[in-house]
């Protein structure tokens, strides 16, 4: 057995043989705790939080937000360590919203998206000075209602669903070939272009609203850092059109949502489009370079000022797939020599297994 230490990547090891998490050996874990069991580095997650926030607000002008996905992992210990870096939190329906609310997250900091938003939801929300993600002009219209129940003035955002004009190679999750581009329009939340543009400006000026910027969320359809250009580009085409129709309106904050790639990015190898993508996506600082500069140098084209919008991104796998490893018992292995499935390796004669 070799005393060699072969790191794997920030937080797992191999030393002599045996798989490490940080300094812990993932077999003491697994008699400790019992399998199957979820082990995550808390250093992992504040080091991708600190490493990710660190790329956008290096290259953007103004204030940056993260806000990662509570859906990326529901864990209150790990919320709590994120509410202590200083990271907000996406949620979708009660239980998220509760959650991040009872982990300490600045309310301020949360935003409430989803398409189906009840009336109680969107009290709570208001209530506790959570942002809301708006969804369909219908709930611009229950929002206004709930705010002015309530007497408090809502902090909006209107959820626009981008479309990528010219992104027609096919989604990397996609069996069928579905492009990049119609699978954002046929399967993500958000407004339709034509109904937002056919929201009026005595809706947006309600006073019971404060309408503070547009967000968008492509989802993890492709690792190229390209396709988040053309979401920006479809924002800059949008924005105008918007701030003719509401009076020169002028968003103070965007959110381009989650959907950014993991850096063990495993995802849909079983695929024939992804079977020899590179083992691993680019680096985030790829992303945010494209992201930053292009967002500041479209928006500087329309006569809006980087400097005063707040930028807010929303990666939730991205913080958290690298920063743990779930551990099994192998119980038994069964070996046969037939039938076996295409393309499937001879079975070795000498059963192997890791020490
Ligand atoms: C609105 C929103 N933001 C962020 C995310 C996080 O996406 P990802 O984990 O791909 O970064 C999701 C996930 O579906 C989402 O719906």
């Amino acid at each position: 057995m070799s005393d060699e230490i072969r790191q794997l990547d920030d937080c797992l090891s191999v030393r002599a043989g045996a798989l490490y998490v940080e300094d812990c050996a993932a077999e003491a874990l697994a008699a400790r705790f019992g399998t199957p069991l979820y082990v995550v580095s808390e250093g992992q997650l504040r080091r991708n939080a600190r490493r990710l926030q660190r790329a956008f607000a290096a290259r953007w002008p103004a204030e940056l937000l993260l806000l990662p996905s509570i859906k990326a992992n529901s864990s209150l210990a790990l919320r709590r360590i994120l509410t202590e870096e200083g990271v907000g939190c996406d949620v979708f329906g009660e239980g998220e919203l509760e959650a991040a609310l009872r982990t300490g997250t600045v309310p301020g900091q949360i935003s409430l998206n989803g398409p189906m938003k009840g009336d109680g939801l969107l009290e709570r929300a208001i209530g506790a000075g959570v942002r809301i993600t708006l969804d369909s002009r219908a709930e611009l219209e229950r929002t206004a209602a709930a705010a002015a129940r309530l007497d408090r003035r809502a902090h909006i955002r209107l959820r626009m669903r981008p479309d990528l004009v010219g992104h027609d190679e096919p989604s990397e999750m996609s069996p069928s070939g579905v492009s990049v581009r119609d699978a954002i329009q046929r399967y993500k939340a958000g407004i339709p272009t034509e109904d937002l543009l056919a929201i009026g400006e005595r809706e947006v000026r309600d006073p019971n609203l404060d309408l503070a910027g547009i967000h968008l969320h492509l989802g993890r359809h492709s690792a190229d850092p390209e396709v988040w250009r053309g979401a920006i580009d479809s924002l800059a085409e949008l924005l105008p059109q918007l701030r003719e129709r509401w009076g020169g309106w002028t968003p103070r904050e965007l959110d381009l949502g989650g959907g950014f790639p993991v850096p063990r990015d495993p995802f849909g190898r079983a695929l024939p489009q992804r079977a020899s993508a590179p083992p691993r996506a680019p680096d985030i600082d790829t992303y945010a370079a494209v992201v930053c500069e292009h967002l500041a140098a479209r928006l500087d084209g329309l006569g809006i000022r980087a400097a005063e919008v707040q930028l807010e991104i929303e990666p939730g796998r991205a913080l958290y797939a690298d920063a743990g490893v779930h551990l099994a018992t192998v119980g038994n292995v069964k070996r046969q020599t037939r039938p076996r499935s295409p393309g499937s390796r001879p079975t070795p004669r000498t059963p192997t297994c890791p020490t």
